[in-house]
This record gives C-alpha cells, sequence and structure tokens, in this order.
C-alpha cells in the first residue's frame, strides 16, 4: 500500500504557478512565425468529420497514430466552447511546456511539450496570441483510443521525472547568433530531436546519441542522422542544406518528405530565410 501511495504521489502533475508567466505584450507576428516553427498545425489539422473547414486551420480531429493508440489532437482555435477560447494563459503554457491540462491530467508525449519546455516562455504566450486570431472552429473533442488510458496517463506522471527536462534552451556564448538561433529553433520549437535523437529503453531521448537519428517514434521506417550531413556528402554546405529545407522535393531534394518530415517541411518554408538559413548553419555543425 504505501508503495503505491508513494507512486501516486510520484506521478502528481507538477504545474507551473502564475508567477512562473513573465508580463508580457504579445507579438502577433513572432507568434506566427514559431507557430510556422513548432508544427502546431501538422498534428492539429482538421478531421475527415470536418468536410467545410478550412483545411489549414488547427481545427483538430485528424487522427495521429502511436505506439500506444491514435490520438486526435484537439481543437486550437479560438472556439469557446470545443476551442482554446476559454484557456487561461497559465493553462496553455502549462499545456505545452509541462504537458498538464486544465484539470491536472498528464498529456501524452506525442504531444512534443518535451521540446517545447525548452522555449522561451514569451515566445509561447506569442503563440498562443497568434492562435487567438484565427477563425474560431466547432470540433468538438474526440476521447483517444489508447487502452488503459487512465493509467497510462497517469504513468506519464513518473516518466516525466527521467523523460521531461524543464531546463530552458540556452545560447552557447563561442557561437555566432545566427548558429545560435538556429539551435534555439532546432531544439525548442522545431522539437527536431523529437523524431531524430534515437530513445533508450525508458523511451526518453537518449541525448548522448542527440541528431544521431534511430527508429520512427511513429512507428515505421527508420529516421535519418543529421550528424556529418556536409562530411557524408549528403550536402555540398550549410546553404544547401537550408535550401533543402526550404524547397524539398520541389528543387529535387530527395529525403525530406516521407514520414512527417514533409510537413516540417513544409512549415519551415514559411519561416523568413534568415531563420532557415540559422537552421542550416546548426545543422551544419553536427558532427
Ligand atoms: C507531433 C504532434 C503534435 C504537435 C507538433 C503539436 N501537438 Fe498539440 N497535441 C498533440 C496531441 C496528440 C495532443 C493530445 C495529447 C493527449 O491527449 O494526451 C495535443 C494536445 C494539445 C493541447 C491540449 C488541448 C486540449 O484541449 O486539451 C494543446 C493546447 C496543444 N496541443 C497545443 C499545441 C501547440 C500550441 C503546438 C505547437 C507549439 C502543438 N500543440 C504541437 C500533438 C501535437
Ligand atoms: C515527425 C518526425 C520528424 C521530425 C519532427 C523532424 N524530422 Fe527530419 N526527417 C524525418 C524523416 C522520417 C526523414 C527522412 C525522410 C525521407 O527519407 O523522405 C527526415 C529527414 C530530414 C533531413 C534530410 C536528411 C538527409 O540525410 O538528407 C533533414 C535535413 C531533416 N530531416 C531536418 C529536420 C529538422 C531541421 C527538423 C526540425 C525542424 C526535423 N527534421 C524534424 C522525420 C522528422
Amino acid at each position: 500500500m504505501l508503495g503505491l501511495a508513494v507512486l501516486w504521489l510520484l506521478s502528481a502533475p507538477r504545474p507551473l504557478s502564475l508567477a512562473d508567466i513573465p508580463a508580457h505584450t504579445p507579438d502577433l507576428a513572432n507568434g506566427e512565425k514559431l507557430y510556422n516553427a513548432s508544427g502546431c498545425r501538422s498534428c492539429h489539422l482538421p478531421g475527415p468529420d470536418l468536410k467545410d473547414v478550412n483545411a489549414e486551420l488547427p481545427a483538430g480531429g485528424k487522427p495521429l497514430k502511436t505506439p500506444v493508440g491514435t490520438f486526435y489532437p484537439p481543437n486550437l482555435t479560438p472556439d469557446p466552447e470545443t476551442g482554446l477560447g476559454n484557456w487561461t494563459d497559465l493553462e496553455f503554457v502549462n499545456a505545452v511546456q509541462r504537458g498538464i491540462s486544465p484539470e491536472g491530467a498528464h498529456y501524452i508525449p506525442a504531444f512534443p511539450f518535451t521540446s517545447y519546455a525548452a522555449m522561451r516562455t514569451e515566445d509561447v504566450l506569442d503563440i498562443r496570441a497568434y492562435l487567438a486570431t484565427l477563425a474560431p472552429v466547432s470540433s468538438p473533442e474526440r476521447a483517444a483510443d489508447v487502452p488503459l488510458a487512465f493509467i497510462v496517463r497517469r504513468g506519464i506522471g513518473l516518466w516525466k521525472w527521467i523523460g521531461l527536462d524543464t531546463a530552458k534552451w540556452q545560447p552557447d556564448p563561442a557561437q555566432s547568433e545566427t548558429w545560435n538561433r538556429g539551435s534555439y529553433l532546432v531544439n525548442g520549437p522545431g522539437h527536431c530531436a523529437e523524431c531524430h535523437t534515437p530513445r533508450n529503453i525508458a523511451m526518453a531521448r537518449n541525448n548522448s546519441q542527440a541528431f544521431a537519428g534511430g527508429p520512427h517514434p511513429e512507428g515505421d521506417g527508420r529516421v535519418p542522422s543529421l550528424r556529418g550531413l556536409i562530411e557524408r556528402g549528403r550536402y555540398k554546405d550549410a546553404k544547401d542544406i537550408a535550401s533543402a529545407l526550404q524547397f524539398g522535393e520541389m528543387l529535387g531534394y530527395d529525403k525530406v518528405s516521407s514520414g512527417g518530415m514533409g510537413q516540417v517541411q513544409k512549415n519551415i518554408s514559411k519561416l523568413p530565410e534568415a531563420d532557415i538559413l540559422a537552421i542550416g548553419e546548426y545543422l551544419a555543425s553536427l558532427k
């Protein structure tokens, strides 16, 4: 009994409090940029039952298959009943950076809050402000098809002790400003490591093998390594990597279109060129 009580306490959510939310005037243009860099749209697309809804809106419901079951990522539009209309900033930041719902349940890390935790909270608030400008869509929550969902969710609380690093991204003063911008976009919002870094037996990212590639976390096939892209002759230079991310298949680049990478490439292509070049510079430095 005591063992169970300890597990229960250890698996409890540890949310942020109001004191952790900085005073901030939202910057909508930055919010849109970070929304694209974070790929929120890719997962939260409208489901097949929402036929008349603009397919670009993050109205939620498109199935997302994962090894633990199928999720229907929820509605991120500002609809007050079924979307984020009535959410507070604190609830939003706790969802995106701690994986905790307003009711205090754990989200499953198919939602990459494990990378978003490294983001500047101001950037998360800007995404929230940008989402509030989108057209509201009524798209009711669809329960996940996950066996034993209650236990799995509670178990995520234990997993978070090893799988959720809440340290914010830190710049490396020895590197250039553009390298640091690329590092931030890749390791925070871009959540590139969620697919490109292999996992250990506890399903946490194995950071000693950062970006070395591995089995696809959503099940099918493998994700290539992002180390030594220049040395291995995959790309000529940092600019070439950036151009692959900017134009993808359109300019004949292969290996950037399947296994979820096509959506990533589409989102990255919407960023200002300086940001795409910064990502290229950072990736080219991974040996
Ligand atoms: C790789 C897919 C994926 C990406 C990318 C993603 N999400 Fe999600 N998101 C999910 C899934 C899956 C859930 C539901 C998790 C669960 O039920 O445990 C979710 C849940 C949420 C929730 C909780 C909503 C509710 O009604 O409970 C919010 C808020 C959210 N995501 C916001 C975002 C934002 C903002 C971004 C971009 C910064 C984002 N998501 C990117 C998959 C994703
Ligand atoms: C959903 C999982 C996923 C995420 C997230 C993801 N990737 Fe990928 N990535 C892949 C897969 C799968 C491939 C191989 C695609 C193919 O062969 O068509 C790939 C391929 C690539 C390649 C080409 C590698 C080569 O050898 O030419 C680059 C570069 C790349 N990704 C960069 C990124 C960056 C930068 C991010 C973050 C902004 C990112 N990826 C996020 C899954 C992902």
